[in-house]
């Protein structure tokens, strides 16, 4: 059973949404249900001035990635690649056990955030090698 802080959280999130011009992302899927987090970064100076997230998942998965969110901001490159998910715990409250691989799903994303902040490696620049990114534009545009 969910506490009651976990339940607040996830009815009221407040960084749930999709950012306009971020930074880097950070996209992870849970093997274990297919669900999918995507956290979003802006960054400037090296320090992290915004985050949010997409989280098409459990109660738990939103309500944990709101939670890293509210932490990441104001947090250097460094600071942020430090957390771990006893940080997300020590804001959102403990999780069932059952709940705690759909917990972890945010840090997961943090890091290929950061790591596509720094490499210049982004998912989307993966895409567009694949014979079907260039199929999915050439529809797009027509
Ligand atoms: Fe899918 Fe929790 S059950 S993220």
């Amino acid at each position: 059973m969910y506490s009651k802080k976990v339940l607040t959280r996830f009815e009221n999130p407040k960084h749930v949404k999709a950012m306009a011009n971020p930074s880097s992302t950070g996209q992870v899927g849970n093997p274990a249900c297919g669900d999918v987090m995507k956290i979003f970064l802006k960054i400037k100076d090296n320090q992290i001035i915004d985050a949010s997230v997409q989280t098409y998942g459990c109660v738990a998965a939103i309500a944990a990635s709101d939670a890293l969110c509210e932490i990441v901001i104001g947090k250097t490159i460094a600071e942020a690649e430090a957390l771990t998910f006893q940080d997300v715990l020590n804001v959102l409250g403990e999780v069932p056990q059952l709940k705690v691989h759909c917990s972890q799903l945010g840090i997961s994303a943090l890091k290929k955030a950061i790591n596509e902040y720094k490499t210049g490696n982004s998912e989307d620049q993966k895409c567009k090698t694949c014979p079907g990114y260039n199929k999915l534009k050439e529809k797009s545009n027509a």
